[in-house]
């Protein structure tokens, strides 16, 4: 969990102002953390995101126009091929144009600029921003740095900041869409009950964090499947009390599961550190003895679904790719639609409501 202490390097002094609870109302608010949602909240972001799939999965609209010149821009300063092209999709399936800036070797900061100068430059040409960092605070920072140039009246809008990946922290955008695609399979029925077992690093690998606190939200059982060298930090274990499990035994999780979470040794933290290398080899050899193919898939329920927030390395064998218990590639088109509920509900508008209009006008023609 991020802490004041981790942040206060960027004088970011209230969490409660830069990561308020959405409390039914996520409009011109940050989402940083899973910790904002109630379980109300996060089953608004699925109908959103409902409403959301059923215009983009009709060939004959493929999006709406709900936010036309709305500007997104997605930051991504560590690398990505899922989550900023995805929040650039999802905000051009709602009318409005979006930029994915990769890597920073092209910015401004070449010149000597400020991170917070950066971050209130892009807020001078955006609705909302999506940021990834290495650091844990990056986003909390961007936060900071444009709510107190608002705070100066120097913006004119708030623009909220969306984090797409705070270094070993968290992934709040990744844990909404896995839940829309767990809800999807449940034909979105209620997800409470479900058991989900979470595989890999409980460390560093920062979309299990967010995935763990979103199971908890919603009343979900959850098996961490730890190594020794990564388990479940004390923060999030505290927060799901009883609804969390610890073992080593991957193949009873496995047999008991109605969801497998697996995810991958996220070495690329290791730097110069030693005790994060030796952490990194302590883990490919628990990787090792993880590995899933298609044999040993069949333990598992024959309705279960497996997800991985991906990329992959060879914890998922290809053998396993054709297995209807594979929802994996669902899982990541799946980002689309909650990206677009995510964007739509934070920049203030609802695309339930849009349809629900929509469909009232269509039968009001109908029986003229
Ligand atoms: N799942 C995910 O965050 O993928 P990328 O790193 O490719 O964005």
């Amino acid at each position: 969990m991020i802490s004041l202490e981790a942040i206060s390097a960027h004088g970011v002094g209230d969490l409660d102002n830069l990561a308020p609870a959405i409390n039914g109302d996520p409009a011109g608010k940050n989402l940083l953390s899973i910790r904002q949602l109630a379980n109300e909240d996060i089953y608004q972001y699925i109908e959103e995101a409902r409403a959301a799939e059923r215009y983009v999965r009709d060939p004959t609209r493929r999006g709406v126009d709900l936010l036309p010149h709305a500007v997104m821009i997605a930051l991504m300063r560590q690398p990505s091929t899922r989550t900023g092209g995805t929040m650039v999709t999802a905000i051009e399936k709602l009318g409005g144009p979006g930029h994915l800036f990769s890597g920073m070797a092209s910015s401004s900061e070449a010149k000597g600029e400020s991170l917070a100068d950066s971050y209130v430059a892009l807020a001078t040409q955006s609705d909302m921003i999506g940021i990834r960092t290495k650091e844990e605070d990056g986003p909390y920072h961007a936060a900071h740095a444009i709510a107190q140039s608002f705070r100066f009246g120097k913006l004119w809008q708030p623009v909220p900041i969306i984090n797409l990946g705070n270094g070993t922290d968290e992934h709040p955008t990744q844990a909404l869409g896995d839940v829309f695609t767990i809800a999807k399979w449940q034909d979105f029925d209620r997800l409470d009950g479900l058991t989900v077992a979470v595989v890999g690093d409980h460390e560093r690998y920062r979309a299990h964090h967010s995935d763990l606190l979103i199971a908890k939200r919603l009343g979900m059982r959850v098996i961490a499947v730890e190594s020794e060298a990564a388990p479940v930090p004390d923060d999030i274990a505290n927060d799901l009390g009883d609804n969390l499990e610890r073992t080593l035994n991957l193949d009873a999780a496995m047999r008991e599961a109605d969801v497998l979470v697996m995810g991958r040794n996220p070495d690329e933290y290791d730097g110069d550190d030693p005790w994060e290398q030796t952490r990194s080899r302590w883990l490919a050899d628990s990787y090792a003895g993880w590995t899933i193919d298609a044999d040993r898939l069949q333990q598992m329920k024959p309705d279960a679904i497996v997800m991985h927030p991906r990329p992959r390395r060879d914890e998922l064998h290809p053998s396993v790719d054709s297995d209807p218990r594979m929802w994996d590639v669902e899982q990541m088109a799946s980002q689309v639609a909650m990206r677009m509920a995510i964007v739509a509900r934070h920049l203030g508008v609802s695309i339930v409501d849009h349809e629900k209009m929509a469909t009232d006008a269509e039968f009001a023609i109908g029986v003229q």
